[in-house]
């Protein structure tokens, strides 16, 4: 009963429907030899040049002084290229908190997490210890076994190296708060009551509120990151037994905004990218990584990287691993206790690098960073629910999803409906190339960028994040003082 659609997928020409596919395939893969990726002189200047602005605060530059050869280059090769051109309206003051919100959570590193030690993660500010292994699945620079709640030091570090920092908050346009709000509960998701769970959010918005930068905005300007998923930080009652803080339910932090991994339907909840493996230090690793994956060989028709959750009753994903292990075109990675070969970035390269679709099912929530590990390997991502992607990152991947990934409803797979094999073996060979090269495209802005460096002109995760943040203040901005002019009408009656 279990099996039934097993090896009984209805379609008589599967097989010539292969054969066409996988020959076609290998004709296809060409390079594109536009992109130079050598001369970064004219963006070199403009960095050095710029690097000046986070220390002083007068905000015009001359635009003259861009070499527009490499910016229009770099262009031709992503969506989201840099404002070099001033910080005025982009000025970001980062609160100064007190170490027990962020710099003691890292000194305490090896009691974060109740099964692993995160302090080797720690290392090469948050990126991880470097991947220093000459293999042909990642480039020499760049490679770090990244962890994928490391967001907020990452986060952090890059902020750090913000072009548009400023010490004078009045002139700021957004305000950081570099809480470690994930790392923080983190340490307590098991077996300690709420009052433990909450105490460092209850300390942390008194902490705020006092400040004289909370007056001007209510808070409204304030934003911090949580490498968690969002819901870690809603927990609705009081009761020991419900998951997570209630951070985010707190007077003042309605008023924030927060960036995580995976957000809720909250309005001041933002989904950003969970960090990948990349973290690249240079534009021109990330081109010449793009033209790697166009030039890579995908011999596999789809992959998937997970475990199953047997006690999850909605769950697909034993479901599709058994369809993949019957099925020859997959590529299964299993992921479970103990040496987890999913954790070894060189291994999860290798196996996204190998197929054109990459499966992307929920699990423990709808989210996953292996989407982002298989867009860096230009690898195309199959969801099984809007929630995994389309409703979440809007600031990051396209709208049009269709354009740079393949859904199959959840509810398809469960009752058995399609055969997976098969619904990615018909989507035509022109689609498949386009949706790669959208994926391709899509790398730059979805890593974040090496914080000890600084990408030339190409905006990563980051920079898009900041970019979000600073138009959702000013439209905050503008709507309290158009009701303040509104509320000013009755007081002089
Ligand atoms: C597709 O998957 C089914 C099992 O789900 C398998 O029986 C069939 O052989 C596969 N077809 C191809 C073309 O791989
Ligand atoms: C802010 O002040 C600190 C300490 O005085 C200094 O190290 C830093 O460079 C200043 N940053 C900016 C953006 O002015
Ligand atoms: C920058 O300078 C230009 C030309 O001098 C001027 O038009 C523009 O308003 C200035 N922008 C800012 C933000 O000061
Ligand atoms: C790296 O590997 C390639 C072949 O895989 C080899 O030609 C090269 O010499 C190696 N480089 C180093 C530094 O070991
Ligand atoms: C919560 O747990 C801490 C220690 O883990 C304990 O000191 C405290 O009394 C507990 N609070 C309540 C309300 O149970
Ligand atoms: C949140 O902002 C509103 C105005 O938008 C303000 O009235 C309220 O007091 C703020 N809450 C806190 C806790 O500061
Ligand atoms: C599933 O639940 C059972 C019983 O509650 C538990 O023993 C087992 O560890 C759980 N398995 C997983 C993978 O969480
Ligand atoms: C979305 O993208 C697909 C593929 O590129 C295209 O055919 C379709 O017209 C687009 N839809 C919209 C609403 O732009």
């Amino acid at each position: 009963m279990e099996k039934l659609m097993i090896g009984n997928c209805p379609n008589p020409i599967w097989f010539v429907l292969l054969l066409c596919f996988l020959s076609s395939l290998l004709f296809v893969l060409f390079d594109y030899l536009a992109l130079s990726g050598g001369k970064q002189n004219g963006a070199t200047f403009i960095l050095n040049h710029f690097a000046n602005d986070g220390t002083s605060t007068s905000s015009n530059y001359s635009v003259q002084s861009l070499n527009n050869q490499q910016t229009q280059e770099t262009v031709s090769n992503t969506k989201f290229v840099k404002n070099l051109y001033s910080c005025s309206g982009r000025y970001i003051y980062i609160h100064d908190l007190p170490s027990q919100f962020n710099k003691e959570l890292l000194m305490n590193c090896n009691s974060l997490m109740k099964w692993i030690n995160m302090c080797q993660y720690l290392s090469d500010l948050g990126l991880g210890p470097l991947v220093d292994k000459n293999e042909s699945v990642i480039l020499k620079r760049g490679w770090f076994v990244t962890n994928q709640f490391m967001l907020e030091v990452i986060f952090h570090n890059r902020m750090m190296q913000y072009q548009c920092l400023t010490n004078d908050s009045s002139l700021a346009s957004a305000i950081y708060v570099p809480f470690y709000a994930g790392l923080d509960v983190g340490r307590y998701l098991w077996g300690f009551n709420v009052s433990v769970r909450d105490a460092n959010s209850l300390a942390l918005v008194q902490w705020l509120a006092d400040k004289p930068e909370w007056k001007r905005m209510w808070g409204r300007d304030h934003f911090l990151v949580g490498g968690r998923v969002a819901w870690d930080f809603r927990r609705q009652t009081d009761d020991d037994s419900d998951w997570g803080s209630k951070l985010m339910l707190l007077p003042e932090s309605k008023n924030m905004t927060l960036l995580s991994i995976e957000s809720s339907n909250a309005d001041n909840d933002f989904a950003i990218p969970y960090p990948t493996y990349f973290h690249p230090s240079k534009d021109r690793q990330i081109i010449s990584w793009q033209k790697k994956m166009r030039r890579t060989k995908r011999q596999y028709l789809f992959s998937f990287a997970g475990a199953p959750r047997p006690n999850l009753s909605n769950s697909i994903r034993s479901e599709l691993i058994d369809q993949c292990h019957s099925s020859p075109t997959c590529n299964f990675l299993g992921c479970y206790n103990g040496a987890n070969k999913c954790e070894d970035p060189i291994n999860v390269m290798k196996a996204f690098q190998s197929s054109v679709f990459c499966l992307q099912p929920p699990g423990d929530s709808f989210t996953r960073r292996s989407t982002f590990d298989s867009i860096v390997a230009g690898c195309i991502p199959v969801f099984f629910h809007k929630d995994s992607a389309y409703s979440q990152y809007l600031w990051h991947l396209p709208k049009n999803y269709t354009k740079y990934s393949v859904m199959i409803p959840l509810n398809d797979v469960k009752d058995r409906k399609v055969c997976v094999n098969e619904t990615l073996l018909r989507v035509p060979k022109n689609d498949v190339l386009a949706m790669r090269e959208e994926v391709i495209k899509l790398i730059p802005s979805i890593v974040y960028g090496d914080p000890r460096s600084r990408l030339e002109t190409l905006e990563d995760a980051f920079d898009i994040a900041v970019k979000g943040v600073l138009e959702r203040v000013e439209t905050a901005r503008r709507e309290m003082e158009e009701s303040k002019l509104l509320n000013k009408k009755p007081s002089f009656k």
